[in-house]
């Protein structure tokens, strides 16, 4: 069962092939990241534009180096939902033209449940676990009964971690996606410099939010008049600030549900200071996180869960392009 996959939710043209759900034969993902630094973000229009022009070399070169010509498909998968509208409908409407062409099912992936799926390709499966995306346009915590059946039940109630790094990167001058650079400078840095805080939520105790911390991050460089030799301390206290936030939500969940592992997903997941700091965390937890070419927004993941969702009967050949997050 070899099975194409699409995305392109938001700055990425990707595709890829992968069989039977985890073995990837091909993996090809065009990033559109330097296009966008410039405007210190995602340009919606822009990225659909790019999209246009992009798909159908990234499918070809999927293909080529999966060695397949596309009758040796079974199936095409496409991220529908959530992401930017423009963007969604380029990968929605090249899958249902090949669909139709090439005679193939269909079948739409949800791209946020896709990132928590990509921890889980070529790893121990363990349920009931525990989920949590962190990137640039999501950040949730959900419960997981298998590889397709995740519940959310909490996300940020403003910004995404990812997009919290990129913000508070462009208040310290670094480059477009911050998320990086932030990393690699709070490797130099004291931790216990300046005392930051990250949100928490009346309503839900799992809640996040993290448009409180970026504008204290703003204030305490005006107020102190801080400069590039006090950016170090200052990326490492946001880094710690947020990671212990991380850490306290999911603790609460570990609690609530009694669960033995915990999936991650999304392009934070890469920050290797997090992935050190939650192993400490939880000791008797199994943590998973992404191989590196799958944290970041990829066809891989979509093609892989799609295998699960195809067996369960699971596709629908009028699928549409749905923006928002849906919960469940
Ligand atoms: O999952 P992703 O590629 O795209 C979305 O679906 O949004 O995540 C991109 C985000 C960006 O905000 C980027 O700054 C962040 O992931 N990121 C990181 C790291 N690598 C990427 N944040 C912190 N540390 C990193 N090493
Ligand atoms: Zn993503």
């Amino acid at each position: 069962m070899k099975i194409l996959g699409i995305e392109s939710t938001c700055d990425e043209t990707a595709a890829a092939v992968v069989e039977k759900g985890e073995h990837i034969l091909s993996n090809v993902i065009d990033s559109q990241a330097e296009v966008h630094a410039k405007f210190g973000g995602v340009f919606p229009e822009i990225a659909s534009r790019h999209h246009v022009e992009r798909m159908l070399p990234a499918i070809e070169l999927a293909l080529g180096k999966a060695g397949l010509v596309s009758s040796e498909l079974d199936a095409i998968a496409v991220a529908n939902k959530p992401g930017l509208m423009g963007s969604l409908l380029m990968g929605l409407t090249t899958a249902q033209c090949l669909s139709l062409v090439w005679e193939l099912p269909l079948i739409g992936v949800n791209h946020t449940h896709a990132h928590l799926y990509a921890s889980m390709m070529n790893q121990e499966k363990i349920f009931p676990a525990i989920g949590l995306v962190i990137s640039g346009g999501h950040t949730f915590l959900a419960k997981l009964r298998s590889d397709t059946d995740y519940q959310i039940v909490s996300s940020t109630v403003d910004d995404a971690l990812g997009e919290a790094f990129d913000k508070i990167a462009a208040m310290m001058d670094l480059p477009y996606p911050g998320g990086p650079h932030v990393e690699k400078l709070a490797l130099k840095g004291n931790p216990e410099t300046f005392s930051l805080k990250s949100g928490n939520v009346k309503e839900n105790p799992l809640a996040f939010s993290f448009s409180g911390i970026k504008s204290s991050v703003a204030r305490l460089i005006e107020k102190h008049q801080l400069s590039a030799k006090d950016y170090p301390d200052l990326a490492a206290s946001f880094q710690k600030a947020v990671f212990s936030d991380l850490s306290l939500k999911i603790e609460r969940l570990f609690q609530i549900t009694g669960a033995r592992s915990l999936y991650i997903g999304g392009g934070v997941s890469q920050n290797s200071a997090l992935r050190t700091f939650l192993i400490s965390k939880f000791p008797e937890k199994k943590i998973f996180f992404p191989q590196t070419n799958l944290s970041i927004d990829n066809a891989a993941m979509i093609a892989g869960m799609a295998y699960p969702l195809f067996q369960s009967e699971n596709t629908d050949s009028k699928i549409k392009a749905a923006p928002k997050i849906i919960k469940n």
